[in-house]
């Protein structure tokens, strides 16, 4: 029976580290990949598998690809080409810290850590702008049939896009409270949506139902803070990638040359898509990799 990873559908716990790797140069991804398919893969972590891994050693995952390179769009929007995506998720960041240790040393025969971050909640799952970030999120019993694939042989799996987003929150606080309101389109003092925020207003640019088809995702973003640097390390998983795709689009301009009001205090810095396949009867569910992330030693 195939089921979901066990990180993707509750909400976020405390702590956080989000773990990027890359192929090492002239390296067998099979051994390091087939280790986490032959014990319980992690009760509480994701990861995810980038198109080029996947294709690369064969496999196919219908609608995975590389983050598109929107060069229609308002404002840069950079991607960075990862290997493999791990969110190590624990109640605090030292667990999290020792968990993603243990992790990198299984597979560091054939990949790299190339990147880290630590993000953590803040407030009552609130952005460092003080908003609540999730508010329309589905409901528990509506998040599978958003987050996951619902048939076929993947089913179980989820598409999962990532953007870190640096915040300059004095550019926010420089806007009357009424002004930093319409930029997110809801009233800070009680999360209210504001009837006609204008288009630029960021629920106006990512109006889950506005889209034909609609396009609902489930977003479990985390703010970091890093050394000068602050602001959200955006995670959304989906059935297909499609439904970010189509809010990212209309977020930079690419529909109608308005640039969601967000960018007034954040950039994104970099992105990427990855698929988070299923579990079967505890580990890693890589048969759609062939045969040898399957067999025990083949
Ligand atoms: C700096 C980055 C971002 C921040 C601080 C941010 C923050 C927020 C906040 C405060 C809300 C309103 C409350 C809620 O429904 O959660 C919201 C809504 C939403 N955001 Fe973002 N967001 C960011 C980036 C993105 C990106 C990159 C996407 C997708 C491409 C996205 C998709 C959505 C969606 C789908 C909603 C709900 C819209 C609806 O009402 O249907 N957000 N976001």
């Amino acid at each position: 029976m195939l089921q979901p990873q066990a990180g993707i559908l509750p909400a976020p716990l405390r702590g956080g580290r989000y773990l990027y790797y890359r192929l090492r140069y002239g390296a067998e991804a099979a051994g390091a990949l087939r280790s986490l398919t032959t014990e319980p893969w992690g009760a509480q972590d994701v990861l995810g598998l980038a198109a080029t891994l996947v294709t690369r050693r064969g496999g196919e995952v219908e609608g995975l690809r590389s983050f598109p390179d929107l060069s229609d769009s308002q404002t840069a929007v950079p991607w960075t080409p990862h290997d493999l995506w791990v969110w190590v998720r624990a109640d605090d960041i030292g667990a999290a810290m020792n968990l993603g240790r243990r992790l990198t040393e299984k597979l560091k025969a054939a990949f790299e850590l190339v990147g880290a971050s630590s993000a953590h909640l803040h407030g009552h799952d609130q952005d460092l702008s003080s908003y609540h970030d999730g508010t329309e999120n589905p409901e528990p019993d509506e998040a599978p049939g958003v987050a996951l694939i619902q048939s076929g042989p993947l089913q179980g799996g989820s598409f999962v896009a990532v953007q870190r987003w640096e915040h300059h929150l004095e550019h926010l606080e420089a806007k009357s409270q009424q002004e930093q309101d319409l930029v997110i389109g809801r009233r800070l003092v009680d999360d209210s949506e504001i009837e006609d925020p204008g288009a630029a207003a960021h629920i106006k640019r990512t109006e889950q139902e506005s889209f034909e088809p609609e396009a609902h995702l489930l977003r479990r973003s985390l703010p970091f803070v890093e050394g000068f640097a602050y602001g959200l390390e955006f995670v959304c998983f989906a059935s297909s990638l499609d439904a970010f795709e189509v809010q990212l689009r209309r977020m930079v301009g690419c529909e109608d040359g308005i640039l969601d009001a967000i960018f007034s205090f954040s950039s994104a810095i970099n992105g990427g898509y990855y698929f988070c396949p299923p579990v079967k009867e505890g580990p890693l569910d890589l048969s759609f990799l062939g045969a040898k992330f399957t067999e025990k030693g083949a």
